[in-house]
């Protein structure tokens, strides 16, 4: 299973998701190609920010070596999952294609958790650290419970 995170810059959310997830399909035994990217190209070589940096490391969890890029059309093909961060990525992403197959696999990652109609994770570029550990607890409990699945469908 390859699964894709996506937000804005790629140096935000989407690596956080992107370290959180694989250090917990490690933990649980689930084996998970995963990656990030950006819908803008703004970041694209950067490392992930400070902030998302240093809020990971407390976890234990080492994203410095990621480094952003942007996302495109190619990657419908290199993933099974797609999960974006808010509606904008959405709507970015599935404008990326105009194929069906390529927009189911496209999903609001806290769908996982708010089925339903999905709250976007908040953009913690623009505030302090705390908004950081805010999209920490949202993305952690998502890739648990996304790590929950895959384990079950084994
Ligand atoms: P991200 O956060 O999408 O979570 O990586 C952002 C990073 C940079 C910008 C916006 C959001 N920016 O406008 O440069």
């Amino acid at each position: 299973m390859r699964i894709l995170m996506v937000c804005l810059g790629n140096i935000c959310r989407s690596p956080m998701a992107e370290g959180i997830l694989r250090s917990r399909a490690d933990e649980a035994g689930v084996r998970l190609e995963v990656d990030s990217a950006g819908t803008s190209g703004y970041h694209a070589g950067e490392a992930p920010d400070e902030r998302a940096v240093r809020c990971l490391i407390r976890r234990g969890v080492d994203i410095s070596g990621l480094r952003a890029r942007q996302f495109s059309a190619a990657d419908f093909d290199r993933f099974d999952r797609i999960f974006v961060m808010d509606d904008h990525n959405l709507r970015d992403v599935l404008g990326a294609s105009p194929h069906p197959a390529h927009h189911e696999r496209v999903s609001m990652l806290l769908g996982l958790t708010h089925p339903g109609n999905p709250p976007g994770v908040p953009d913690p570029w623009y505030g302090g650290e705390e908004g950081f550990e805010e999209v920490f607890n949202l993305l952690d409990e998502a890739c648990a419970r996304l790590v929950e699945q895959l384990r079950r469908a084994r």
